[in-house]
């Protein structure tokens, strides 16, 4: 990464910041001087993500919970003021998970789960991370998607969670502004590499198809995402709040509604569906 911001001095928390986007935002972080937390539902997870991280420099600690508990996540974010000794500076709020299926062949448990770790879970997180926030002066920066505003067949409970992600962003931009917090969004676009796109794309053709289908012709990176959440903590950003920012390659505004509902057709077939 050739981006360079200046972190020294500042605690940034990741929760769900384990592995893929949110991972790859704590790396930028390190890299950048930050004293870092990382948190997610298990253990060898958040082990192996602290040591990756010192690996960098940075000065980190782990705890683990799952964000549909609000007890643990109230006590995860104790584990943390204590770890930084001060207040958070930063907090990236990115745990998800998804299921893709149409709605009529996933398990009224599997639809739960997508919209408790999505949208329950980012309520947790910022009712818990309200205490400990830097104020004035915090950023948080919800991990949102582009299912958020492109409807898209066998996303809907995640289309549904993520919308209602985006909202709490803005509801929140509003409640705390006056405190001198400021609340944003990232819209990741399709990133190479990560579970959510395992997940999405998991053949070469549905691959080259989203690839093609995403105006910039690639699908972005971690570094992509890490470079946005530098921003919008920095004092470049200084008077943007309430935004839900896509860093998606125009991904979004293209039709990626179109290419996703005719991947997952595909998916269909291949499971004989
Ligand atoms: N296809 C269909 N249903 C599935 C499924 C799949 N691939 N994976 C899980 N489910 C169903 C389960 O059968 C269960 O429903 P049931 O009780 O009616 O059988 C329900 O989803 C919950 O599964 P469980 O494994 O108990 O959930 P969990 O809480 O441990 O895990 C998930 C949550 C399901 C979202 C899991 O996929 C996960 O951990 N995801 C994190 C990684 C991820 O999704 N990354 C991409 C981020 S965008
Ligand atoms: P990922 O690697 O699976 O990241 C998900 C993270 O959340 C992991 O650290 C996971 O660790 C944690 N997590 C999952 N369920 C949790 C729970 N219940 N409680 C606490 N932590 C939990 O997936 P990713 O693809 O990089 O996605 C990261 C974020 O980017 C998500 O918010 C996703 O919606 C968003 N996004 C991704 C893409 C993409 O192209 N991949 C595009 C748009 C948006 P544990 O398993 O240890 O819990």
């Amino acid at each position: 990464m050739t981006m360079t911001f200046d972190f020294s001095g500042k605690n940034v928390f990741v929760v769900g910041g384990t592995s893929g986007i949110n991972y790859g935002i704590a790396q930028g972080f390190a890299r950048w001087g930050a004293k870092l937390m990382v948190a997610s539902r298990k253990q060898d997870k958040v082990d192996e993500a602290v040591a990756g991280l010192k690996e960098l420099g940075a000065q980190t600690g782990g705890t683990a919970f799952d964000v549909r508990d609000y007890a643990a996540v109230e006590a995860g974010f104790e584990e943390t003021a204590k770890f930084f000794g001060g207040p958070i500076d930063i907090l990236v709020s990115g745990a998800a998970g998804n299921v893709p299926g149409r709605l009529m062949d996933l398990s009224p448990n599997a639809v739960k789960a997508m919209v408790e770790i999505d949208l329950m879970g980012t309520f947790h997180v910022m009712r818990a991370c309200y205490a400990h926030l830097a104020k004035p002066g915090a950023s948080v920066i919800n991990i949102s998607a582009p299912q958020a505003f492109n409807a898209m067949s066998h996303q809907s409970p995640v289309c549904a969670a993520k919308a209602g992600v985006d909202m709490v962003t803005k509801s929140l931009a509003l409640e705390w502004g006056p405190e001198g917090i400021r609340v944003n969004s990232i819209s990741p676009g399709p990133i190479d590499g990560t579970e959510g796109m395992a997940r999405l794309a998991p053949t070469p053709q549905i691959r080259e198809a989203v690839t093609k289908s995403v105006p910039t012709k690639r699908m972005g990176t971690t570094d992509d995402i890490a470079k946005a959440a530098g921003f919008l903590s920095s004092d470049a950003a200084d008077y943007v709040s309430g935004v839900v920012l896509p860093v998606d390659g125009g991904w979004g505004v293209s039709g990626a509604s179109v290419v996703m509902t005719h991947a997952a057709g595909f998916m269909d077939k291949l499971k004989g569906g």
